[in-house]
């Protein structure tokens, strides 16, 4: 099957904010307990803090991590991790129904942030709590000093402000589930004043403002003009969320969401358009992709067990096992971040480490890259610079999300200091290879200088796990060259490439 696409080196879809490829980690199951963090591990380092994780997660080079919560943030007491350790108070959890120990807060998780080579990116809890909190805990993060909240911070040993930019107001408020669910209006007004608030102290925040829960929610994406004509001027960003999964076993169906994802973010960027001309505003607002990952595998027996636990400290949960298929439709989505990255400023992977994570880590025991752990790290490293279009000219599918669905799915970046383009390429089709010719206008000299790729033919179940860690690792691509000015040969069915030229 022949496909054809073609791209020119100054045909641009604009600058890549390298926080498209930014990640997510929440109070909840073991992603924090027991995931980056797990005193008397034999990889423990004098903070508690798993150097094995922190290797896995650093090879990520993760822009920024959007912590604490999640669900957790919306009833959530910042000042309850803070101070001395043993007088810090065990909570309930309401979100997850666990036991919070509080072991972890800003100041070890600010910690290990820096370790990691990583910027925070903060939520308030605007559920059970609202403004007041919300300036307080700003104020002790990034005020320097000579102030109540600022003076209690270096009381605990922490000098230096963080200098947190980015704040995220609140999480899903549009869901009934959440503590302090609110209508939208009552929701933009809030974050309005809030945005407010936390500017006076931050000037030069960049704030998150909540959209839906995702795009099946009934006040979607009704919700979104509704807050925005509430706070468009003080938000720098409305927040996406979604989550994605096979659970019918039709793989072409979910390959398709990469396409139902884009209708998704044009959908948004259309109400912030049309909120910015109806309230004739300057600013812009991007949109902050804050929680995007494959969420299915365990999801409706989890749901279960957490509504018949009795407040677990750190229990399993949400660890889903990614497979192959999961990995080349990661690849995918990513791909789809790219086209729309002049849209899409951040993106956070949801979540980070065990609970619906690229990282799993045993309690007591070893850590390891799941298979959705490649196309996340090839995009991070890969895919910052200058997003370029791509126009694809092949065969094309249809099933229940999407028509016309193109079986290549392809993204290219070009970075100019390095004069190196990558193309991320994804042939969705089940059993047939695809022929590929895609023209390389403006980068003639072009030569291959790699190609990863991770083939799923006949293995799209395989997964990796503590006895088989590399059962599913990206091999050396053949097969693809560069020849008169374009990329050709033949993409594997069911096949994810990096391809690097220079
Ligand atoms: O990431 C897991 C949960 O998914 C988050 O807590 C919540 O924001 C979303 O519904």
């Amino acid at each position: 099957m022949k496909a054809r696409a073609s791209l020119h080196r100054d045909f641009l879809i604009g600058e890549i904010d390298d926080r498209l490829y930014s990640a997510f980690i929440e109070h909840m199951g073991r992603a924090i307990y027991s995931g980056i963090y797990e005193p008397g591990h034999p990889e423990a380092d004098e903070n508690g803090f798993r150097r094995d994780v922190l290797a896995l997660v650093r090879d990520l080079k993760i822009p920024a991590i959007r912590y604490p919560g999640g669900n957790f943030v919306s009833a959530y007491n910042w000042e309850d991790g803070v101070g001395p350790k043993d007088q810090r108070p065990v909570r309930l959890d309401l979100a997850w129904r666990s036991k919070e120990t509080n072991h972890v807060g800003i100041n070890e998780f600010g910690t290990w942030a820096k370790d990691a080579g990583i910027e925070m990116m903060l939520a308030v809890n605007l559920g059970s709590r609202g403004l007041e909190s919300a300036r307080n805990f700003v104020e002790y993060v990034n005020h320097p000093s000579g102030s109540y909240w600022s003076d209690l911070r270096r009381s605990h040993g922490v000098e230096q402000p963080y200098g947190v930019k980015m704040w995220c107001l609140g999480n899903e408020m549009d869901g009934p589930w959440q503590i302090g669910h609110k209508e939208a209006k009552e929701y933009g007004r809030l974050a309005d004043e809030t945005a407010k608030a936390l500017r006076g102290l931050t000037p030069d925040a960049e704030l998150v403002v909540c959209g839906s829960s995702n795009d099946t929610m009934p006040t979607y994406p009704e919700w979104e003009r509704v807050v925005l004509e509430e706070c468009y001027e003080n938000v720098d960003y409305i927040s996406l969320h979604k989550y994605f999964g096979n659970k019918s076993k039709d793989t072409l169906n979910y390959f398709g969401k990469i396409e139902e994802t884009g209708r998704y973010i044009q959908a948004i960027a259309g109400v912030i358009d049309y909120v910015k001309a109806k309230k004739r505003a300057k600013n812009d607002v991007y949109i902050c992709f804050d929680e995007w990952n494959v969420w299915y595998h365990r999801r409706e027996e989890d749901s279960k067990r957490v509504k018949s636990w009795d407040w677990p400290e750190a229990p399993q949960l949400l660890e889903e096992d990614y497979n192959i298929e999961d990995a080349l439709f990661v690849g995918g989505l990513l791909n789809e971040f790219i086209r729309r990255s002049d849209r899409v400023r951040i993106a956070c992977i949801a979540q980070l480490v065990n609970v619906i994570a690229p990282i799993r880590a045993e309690r007591g025991g070893p850590a390891w890259k799941q298979t959705i752990y490649y196309p996340y790290q090839f995009a991070s490293l890969y895919g910052r610079g200058r997003a370029l279009r791509v126009s694809v000219d092949g065969p094309t599918y249809d099933c229940r999300v999407a028509d016309d669905v193109n079986y290549l799915d392809v993204a290219a970046v070009h970075d100019a200091a390095a004069e190196t383009v990558t193309l991320f390429i994804l042939n969705r089709h089940l059993d047939e290879a695809l022929d590929l010719d895609i023209a390389l206008t403006g980068f003639k000299e072009a030569r291959l200088i790699d190609h990863q790729v991770i083939e799923g033919h006949g293995r799209l179940q395989e997964t990796n796990g503590p006895d088989a860690p590399e059962r599913v690792v990206p091999r050396q691509g053949a097969g693809l060259g560069v020849e008169e000015g374009a990329l050709r040969g033949s993409a594997a069915p069911l096949s994810y490439h990096v391809v690097r030229l220079q």
